[in-house]
C-alpha cells in the first residue's frame, strides 16, 4: 500500500453549488496523476495555514471516477474555520496541500452486473454519493440506483441540476427521491426527514430491501443509524449496507482516557512502522493518544478530523493491544483482523507495535 501523502496543487475552479456550498477542482499535474487516482466514493484531506493556525480538513471527492477532474465540496459549517475559508476566500490559482484519496466508501465496479443501488444522503454527505451515483451508472450499464437526498429546502439542494441532468441521461435507471424538511409536499417532492418510517415505505412499494445490492448511508450519525437499523429489519443484509458519517456528528474528541492497562510499569514502548522506517518512543498509559505522542515525538503520520470519523489515521496493531476510545469509521472486520483508529488509540500492554504501511 502507498502511504498517503500530501501534494501541493492548485485550484483550478471554484464554483458556488448553493449559498453556503462551494465545490473545488484541482489541477493534478501529470506526474502526479497516478497518486491522485481516486475511487468513487473517496475523500480528500486538505491542508492549510488560516492566521497561525494549520487546519486539517477531509472533503469527499464528487466527480465520478470517468469525468477526468478531482473536485470536492465543502459547506459551510458554523464557526467553521476551513468552510468559511474556503467559501469566502479559496480562489483559482489557490495552492492547498491535498493528501492523496482515501477512503473505503464503495465497492467494486462490475460491468457485467445487473445491481440495484440505493442510496440516503443527507446536506453535504450528497458529495460522495454523487461520485458512486455517477461512476456506477457510467460503468455499469445494467445497474439501478435509487437515490434519497434529505434538506432543508430546495434552495439548499447541492447538486441540484446535475441530479436532474443525470436523470434525464439515466431514464429508467435512476430515481431520485428529494426529501424536504421545511418545504410543503409538491409533485416531486417529499415533505419530512429521512428516517425509518421513509426506509419502510419504499421497501414496502418500489424497493425489496432483500435485493438491495448495496446501499450507501452518508449523512449525520443518527440518519444513518437509524436508517441502517430500519434498512437491515426491512431484510437489507448488514454486509451490503455501508455508511459514512457526515456534516454533524455527535463525535466529539474525546478526553485523555486512563486505558485500562495492567502491566507493572508507568508507561509504555511504542514503535511506529512507516516507510520501511521505525520509530520508537515511551508513552504513559493514560497519557495523549498514540497519533499525537507519535507526532510530538516528530513522526509525520496521516490524520484529519482526529475524532474517530474519517479513517485517515487507520493503521495495523503489529504487537500488544490498544484500546480506542471512539470508532465511527472501522468496519467490524477490520478491528477483527487487528486495526485501529491511532487517534483514539491508548496502548495496554508494555509493548505496542504499530504498523502504518499494512494494507
Ligand atoms: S484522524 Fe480521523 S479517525 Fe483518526
Amino acid at each position: 500500500m502507498t502511504t498517503p501523502s500530501f501534494h501541493p496543487l492548485t485550484i483550478r475552479e471554484c464554483r458556488r453549488e448553493t449559498a453556503d456550498t462551494v465545490s473545488i477542482a484541482f489541477d493534478v499535474p501529470a506526474d502526479l496523476a497516478d497518486r491522485f487516482r481516486f475511487i468513487q466514493g473517496q475523500y480528500l484531506t486538505l491542508k492549510t495555514r488560516i492566521g497561525d493556525e494549520e487546519v486539517r480538513r477531509s472533503y469527499s471527492i464528487c466527480s465520478g471516477v470517468d469525468e477526468g477532474e478531482l473536485r470536492v465540496a465543502v459547506k459551510k459549517v458554523d464557526g467553521g474555520l476551513f468552510s468559511t475559508h474556503a467559501n469566502q476566500s479559496l480562489a483559482p490559482g489557490a495552492v492547498l496541500d491535498v493528501m492523496t484519496p482515501m477512503g473505503r466508501f464503495h465497492t467494486p465496479i462490475d460491468p457485467e452486473a445487473a445491481r440495484t443501488y440505493v442510496a440516503f444522503a443527507a446536506g453535504s454527505g450528497i458529495t460522495p454519493v454523487l461520485s458512486i451515483v455517477k461512476t456506477v451508472l457510467a460503468q455499469e450499464p445494467k445497474s439501478r440506483f435509487v437515490l434519497v437526498y434529505g434538506n432543508r429546502t430546495v434552495s439548499s439542494i447541492i447538486f441540484r441540476e446535475e441530479l436532474e441532468d443525470l436523470k434525464n441521461r439515466y431514464m429508467g435507471r435512476l430515481v431520485i427521491h428529494h426529501v424536504l424538511s421545511r418545504e410543503p409536499e409538491e409533485a416531486g417532492l417529499l415533505r419530512g426527514r429521512i428516517g425509518a418510517e421513509l426506509v419502510r415505505a419504499l421497501c414496502d412499494g418500489p424497493l425489496t430491501a432483500e435485493d438491495i445490492d448495496a446501499a450507501f448511508l452518508c449523512g449525520p450519525q443518527p440518519m444513518v443509524e437509524e436508517v441502517r437499523d430500519a434498512l437491515a429489519a426491512c431484510g437489507t443484509p448488514a454486509a451490503n449496507i455501508h455508511v459514512e458519517l457526515f456534516g454533524t456528528t455527535t463525535a466529539a474528541r474525546p478526553a485523555a482516557k486512563k486505558a485500562a492497562a495492567d502491566t507493572p510499569t508507568d508507561a509504555a514502548t511504542i514503535a511506529i512502522l512507516q516507510d520501511g522506517k521505525r520509530k520508537e518512543f515511551t508513552l504513559p498509559y493514560d497519557g495523549e493518544s498514540i497519533l499525537d505522542a507519535a507526532h510530538r515525538h516528530g513522526a509525520d503520520l496521516p490524520y484529519s478530523c482526529k475524532s474517530g470519523v474519517c479513517c485517515t489515521c487507520r493503521a495495523k496493531v503489529r504487537e500488544g493491544k490498544v484500546e480506542m476510545a471512539e470508532n465511527y469509521s472501522l468496519e467490524p472486520w477490520e478491528v477483527e483482523a487487528g486495526y485501529v483508529l491511532t487517534c483514539q488509540s491508548r496502548p495496554l500492554t508494555e509493548r505496542v507495535v504499530i504498523d502504518f504501511d499494512a494494507a
